[in-house]
């Protein structure tokens, strides 16, 4: 069985990424190996994780390329390169990424975001969705876009908005949802690269 590299991007706790990871090990089928944790914080708890699970792991400090963009992604394109990804997920990864990385990756690249897209891309999902008086919200994997949080769906999970919830109860609420949702659409987007 062909199983595609995996590299996932982080940028601080790491927890839906220690979710693939868990979920990788737990299935001798699944279709993908971790090859590469890289985060743009040298100081990301995740980092740690990775580490524990035997996964090789770059930390690429954004700071350090001051406002070019495009010459720290070409430094983690690199790293992508050498490790041999074929397939990225972005777990809590918070650089928006240049249509010059998207290209390259488009196709190979997807995303989970807290909320039911469509609705409240980009930061503070979660206040948003209370303050527009919404009684669900939830998580999305998408393909990544150039178009910040605007690629096709590949799955998407729904939790209650219950009375008295602030943005960190529900966040809190939300995350187990992201960690089952994240593992079953990696599988969907590995199953749709290797049937091309
Ligand atoms: C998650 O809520 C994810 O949906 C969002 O950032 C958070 C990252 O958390 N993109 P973690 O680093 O995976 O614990």
């Amino acid at each position: 069985m062909r199983r595609l590299k995996l590299a996932i991007l982080i940028s601080g706790r790491g927890s839906n990424m220690e979710a693939l990871l868990k979920a990788i090990a737990a299935d001798p089928d699944y279709p993908a190996v971790a090859v590469l944790v890289a985060s743009n914080r040298p100081d990301a708890a995740g980092l740690k994780i990775a580490e524990a699970a035997d996964v090789p792991t770059v930390a690429i400090d954004h700071r350090a390329y001051g406002k070019d963009r495009v010459a720290f992604e070409k430094e983690l394109d690199d790293e992508l390169r050498r490790s041999g990804a074929e397939i990225i997920a972005l777990a809590g990864f918070m650089r928006v990424l240049t249509p010059w990385f998207v290209t390259r990756w488009e196709g190979r690249m997807i995303n989970i975001h807290p909320s039911l897209l469509p609705k409240y891309k980009g930061l503070d999902t979660q206040q948003r969705a209370i303050d527009a008086g919404d009684n669900e919200a939830g998580c999305t994997v998408h393909w990544v876009t150039s178009g910040v949080d605007e690629g096709e769906i590949i799955a998407q999970a729904r939790v209650p908005i219950l009375p008295g919830d602030t943005a960190d109860t529900l966040a809190a609420r939300t995350l187990p949802t992201e960690h089952k949702l994240y593992p079953e659409a990696l599988k969907i987007a590995c199953a749709k690269i290797l049937q091309t």
